[in-house]
């Protein structure tokens, strides 16, 4: 009987050695550790042996059981594991994954929301689809005035479209503000403006602007030159200057135009230049007005810079229109 133990054990091994594929391990588990199988056959045989006997082919049929099975799982495991295709060599090098990072204007915008957001201007926002009353009339620029004119806005067309266009400036945010929130406010809007230009290097017929909007008791001139230099030392940097050059807009009264002392870059050289950067100014009393501000309680200031000129100024680009081509070899010099 061990004999024939050992003889068992040899063939069910090296049945089980010879087997190639997953689907064959069924048949072989039926005939060999199946409850009707050659295993069981030899465990019923073990009642005919000799008493004397019993202990040791008792123990012998335990150590083939468990030597069969064990080599079954091996092999289970062995063959579920191989690969389906063909091998694949894990050590090859991948292809590079490209890896994306915020476009320049993007990055310029987020610093001037992080600069103005740390001075204190909550982040207002406005459609870029607007009407009249906010783009125009509401910032004291009545009907019939010369800006108004076909030739320098996008009008919608159409009768139902009525006189909607594209915002041209994001002062339109300081009127829907002031419609909603009740002074003191002090916001800032960043966002997309339309006008009808031709395209060339320092045009283009959509850009971005920032708008600031301070409204409070008392407020002057003082507040609002105080508030440039904080904002052109943090974003420009402890050298940076402003001056501010007597101008006119309807909605502020005074006005000034704002130009920046920068370090430019050109053609590999820094270099510090007076640059204009936007308008600013006292809001016109006509604007609280408009927005049912009674002026002669509040004061306010407010500017509007234009970011591409910001973004090209500080990272020395030359051509406003590299910016909206996302040629990403552009792009990636400043990821
Ligand atoms: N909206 C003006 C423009 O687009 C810029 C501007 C000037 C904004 C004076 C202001 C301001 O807030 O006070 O040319």
């Amino acid at each position: 009987m061990l004999s024939q133990l050992d003889a068992l054990e040899s063939e069910a091994l090296s049945e089980l050695a010879s087997l190639g594929e997953v689907a064959a391990l069924e048949l072989f588990r039926v005939r060999w550790i199946g409850s009707n199988g050659r295993l069981r056959d030899a465990m019923n045989e073990l009642k005919s042996v000799a008493k004397e006997l019993k202990p040791a082919v008792g123990k012998r049929l335990n150590e083939v059981k468990a030597a069969i099975e064990s080599a079954f799982e091996f092999k289970r495991v062995a063959l579920s594991a191989a690969p389906a295709g063909p091998a694949i060599d894990v050590t090859e090098p991948g292809l590079p994954a490209g890896e994306g990072a915020r476009h320049i204007l993007t990055k310029t915008i987020d610093e001037i929301v992080s600069v103005l957001g740390r001075m204190g201007f909550a982040v207002a926002d406005g459609p870029e689809l607007e009407d009249e009353w906010h783009n125009f009339n509401a910032l004291n620029i009545p009907d019939g005035h010369p800006a108004r004119g076909h030739h320098d806005n996008f009008f919608l067309g159409g009768e139902v479209a009525g006189k909607l266009l594209l915002r041209t400036q994001t002062s339109t945010v300081q009127i829907r503000a002031m419609e909603t929130m009740a002074p003191p406010l002090k916001i800032c809007a960043i966002g997309r403006v339309y006008r009808p230009d031709t395209h060339d290097a320092t045009h283009f017929s959509m850009f971005h602007q920032v708008e600031g909007l301070c409204v409070d008791r008392n407020v002057s001139m003082v507040d609002l030159k105080t508030t440039l230099v904080q904002f052109a030392h943090a974003f420009f940097g402890p050298e940076a200057e402003i001056r501010l050059r007597p101008s006119f807009f309807p909605f502020t009264e005074p006005s000034a135009e704002l130009d920046m002392k920068m370090k430019i870059i050109k053609n590999g050289v820094a270099e510090w230049k007076w640059i204009e950067l936007g308008g600013c100014g006292m809001v016109d009393p006509n604007v609280f007005k408009a927005v049912g501000i009674d002026p002669e309680v509040w004061t306010g200031f407010a500017f509007g810079l234009g970011i591409e000129r910001v973004a090209m100024r500080k990272y020395g680009i030359g051509d406003i229109r590299l910016l909206f081509e996302n040629d990403a070899r552009f792009l990636r010099q400043f990821a």
